[in-house]
């Protein structure tokens, strides 16, 4: 149903930033000095890490975003070459500075504690994509938009595909649309989400477990089954839920669930959300069912936590 060419590309449109980790015997005390047991840079931000894991797993994959100039500019584009991620179309703002985040890992925990900061850098707006998006172009198939307080531009963006997607079907029967999906994972996007009616426009939509809690949700399968309500006919929703694995649900399909899976030590569980996104995307792009795809999203998640980064799962 969402199968894709191999050599078509997912698009993927959100974030991208640098994390600063730093790795701790046990979480810091408030106002005391603590000696890390490492600290490293990494590419971050949810889009630019699910077009790594994409990519790693031997799809073709493009971040679309906003980048700003300052000096850590050279360090996101090398890396995303060296993980042969298409960049080229996303703009770059003068005068802002990089977004950032620090990540305390505690190995005591198990936990990845995330301090974000934007100062400045502006979200991507419809006339961004307008202007730098050929939907025309055969090679992109699949865009998927990571939901952040931008609920407005995300909605016109999704609306401006779905429009494609109509005017091309009308002039040819055979016209295959291009696939759409949004993460909600960021809290701040809830109200969004209702006001612009965005439930309605993607094809697949994920709900992470933290968005989901805080609308009053209690078990993944609650989470799949009241959103399939609001979604438009014929959708999908998929909710991961930390080390309880993943469920999804489809009016094709009904309510499926998959265990996560364990890896032997938990290193690093940053971007585990981000890592099962792109794993069920890309079993989604291959033809894969819903439940052998958030099945191989959960397989590959789980081989996440247990290593640093994501360079491993290739
Ligand atoms: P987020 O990073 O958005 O908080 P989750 O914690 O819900 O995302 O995790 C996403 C997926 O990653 C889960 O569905 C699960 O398959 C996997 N996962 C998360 N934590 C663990 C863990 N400790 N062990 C194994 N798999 C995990
Ligand atoms: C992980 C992540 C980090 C980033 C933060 C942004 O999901 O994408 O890489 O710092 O979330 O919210």
């Amino acid at each position: 149903m969402f199968k894709i060419e191999q050599d078509q590309r997912v698009l993927f449109v959100g974030l991208v930033c640098v994390d600063l980790f730093n790795v701790l015997p046990t979480f810091p005390t408030e106002d005391q000095g603590h000696r890390c047991l490492d600290c490293y840079w990494q590419r971050g931000g949810n889009a630019s890490n699910s077009a790594t894991v994409l990519s790693l797993l031997g799809g073709n994959a493009e971040f679309f975003g906003t980048l700003s100039d300052d000096r850590e500019l050279d360090f996101i584009q090398k890396d995303f070459k060296e993980y042969n991620i298409h960049f080229d179309k996303s703009v770059i703002i003068p005068n802002t500075s990089c977004p950032m985040s620090v990540v305390i890992i505690s190995q005591e925990t198990k936990t990845r504690t995330i301090l974000h900061t934007n100062k400045n850098l502006p979200e991507l707006s419809l006339s961004n994509f307008e202007q730098k998006i050929d939907l025309n172009s055969p090679s992109i198939r699949w865009t998927h938009f990571e939901g952040r307080d931008n609920a407005y531009e995300i909605s016109r963006m999704l609306t401006h595909i779905n429009q494609y997607n109509e005017d091309r079907k009308s002039a040819d029967i055979g016209y295959k649309p291009i696939i759409t999906s949004l993460e909600a994972e960021k809290l701040r996007l809830a109200p969004g989400l209702d006001k612009y009616n965005v439930w309605e426009l993607p094809d697949v939509m994920f709900i992470s477990k933290d968005f989901a809690k805080s609308q009053g949700y209690k078990t993944m399968t609650e989470v799949v089954s009241g959103y399939l309500l609001k979604l438009k006919k014929g959708a999908v929703v998929i909710c991961a839920w930390g080390e309880e694995g993943a469920a999804a649900n489809s009016e094709e399909t009904g309510i499926v669930t998959s265990s996560a899976f364990l890896p032997e030590t938990v290193q690093d569980t940053c971007g585990a959300g981000d890592t099962f996104v792109a794993a069920t995307i890309f079993a989604l792009s291959r033809g894969q069912g819903l439940l052998k795809a958030i099945t191989f999203g959960c397989a590959v998640a789980g081989a996440k936590c247990g290593m640093q980064g994501f360079k491993g799962l290739s």
